[in-house]
């Protein structure tokens, strides 16, 4: 890997203030291993208390609403977010898309008001196994980017991507790392058509799907893979820690 390493924690709809020790672990530990950047994503409860425990690793939002603030029950939009303490936002997850029914368009208007929100981006993309079975994984993926891709000039500091394969999330099972190099292989493409090869050279493109402390050296070795997005073996500092170090030593190779 070329720039720093990202691997991001992403606790979806896990942790109550137990959680908060984990957090606290993985913070002290994160301060050893500079080289990496660290960050999680805990539900919207946990935001503001993680963030006043952290003092070197990142936290953000598994989501935000799109609107202005106003009449909608049960909702959190970015600068809400951000007020609370987090840097960046998971936006376009498959388990969103899925159980939400959120659309491209939909996650673009959530990606341009984080931006105004001074928020960080993670945009999510993957296909099903229908769908790489039909051979058209690239081509579905592709299309999920192209919708939803924000048009600003100046990517690098606000735009990470996540490639997550929705038949590797939670299952065990990950993508080879042939496959995993083609489609980041052609996300980079994309990057590079529609922001130009310098500005879209440092945007990181993650790889997440059942990354675990034993297969995280191999992923973040794959060209073209900057870091990882976890989401069940974040829930532990200890696994998540392997995954960093994992990041910290590929990095050296
Ligand atoms: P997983 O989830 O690591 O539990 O497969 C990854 C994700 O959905 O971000």
């Amino acid at each position: 890997m070329a720039e720093r390493p990202y691997i991001v924690g992403n606790w979806k709809m896990n942790g109550t203030r137990a959680m908060l020790s984990e957090a606290r672990a993985i913070d002290r530990a994160a301060q050893r291993y500079m080289k990496v950047e660290v960050a999680v994503a805990p539900p919207y409860t946990l935001i503001h208390a993680v963030h006043k425990e952290a003092e070197q690793i990142g936290v953000g939002a598994q989501d935000c609403h799109a609107g202005p603030e106003g009449a909608h029950t049960g909702d959190i939009n970015a600068p809400m977010v951000a007020d609370a303490g987090a840097k960046f936002v998971i936006l376009g997850h498959s388990e969103r898309r899925q159980d939400h029914a959120e659309t491209n368009d939909c996650i673009n208007a959530k990606i341009e008001s984080a931006i105004d929100a001074g928020l960080r981006v993670i945009l999510c993309c993957g296909e099903t196994l229908e769908t790489r079975d039909a051979g058209k994984a690239e081509e579905f993926v592709l299309g999920q980017l192209k919708a939803a891709l924000p048009k600003f000039e100046d990517p690098a500091e606000r735009l990470t991507v996540a490639y997550e394969p929705i038949w590797a999330i939670g299952t065990g099972r990950t993508a080879t790392a042939d496959d995993i190099a083609a489609m980041h292989g052609a996300i980079r493409q994309l990057l590079v058509d529609t922001y130009g090869e310098e500005a879209s050279a440092m945007v990181r493109i993650l790889y997440g799907g059942s990354v675990k402390p034993e297969n995280a050296r191999e992923i973040l070795a794959t060209p073209e893979v900057g870091g990882a997005l976890v989401g069940g073996a974040s829930l532990s500092a200890e696994s998540f820690l392997g995954i960093v170090v994992g990041a910290s030593e590929s990095d050296e190779s």
